[in-house]
């Protein structure tokens, strides 16, 4: 699985790194950035979490 975080949308909630802090980190500039690429199977399920609950739908897995 390899989740992108959509930097356009982003808007810093920190939602997804609080969920899923091994796949999710926020920069120096506030948005999410992606830190496991391809993501480990057992934060699979994690960042699913974090997926379904960005506000706008900024992260999406493939
Ligand atoms: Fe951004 Fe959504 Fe995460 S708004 S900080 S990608 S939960």
């Amino acid at each position: 699985m390899i989740a992108k975080v959509n930097r356009e949308s982003c808007i810093g909630c920190g939602a997804c790194a609080s969920v899923c802090p091994k796949v999710f980190e926020m920069d120096e500039e506030g948005l999410a950035i992606v830190i496991a690429t391809p993501v480990p199977q057992d934060e699979e399920a994690g960042a699913q979490e974090a997926a379904d609950g960005c506000p706008v739908e900024a992260i999406t897995l493939e």
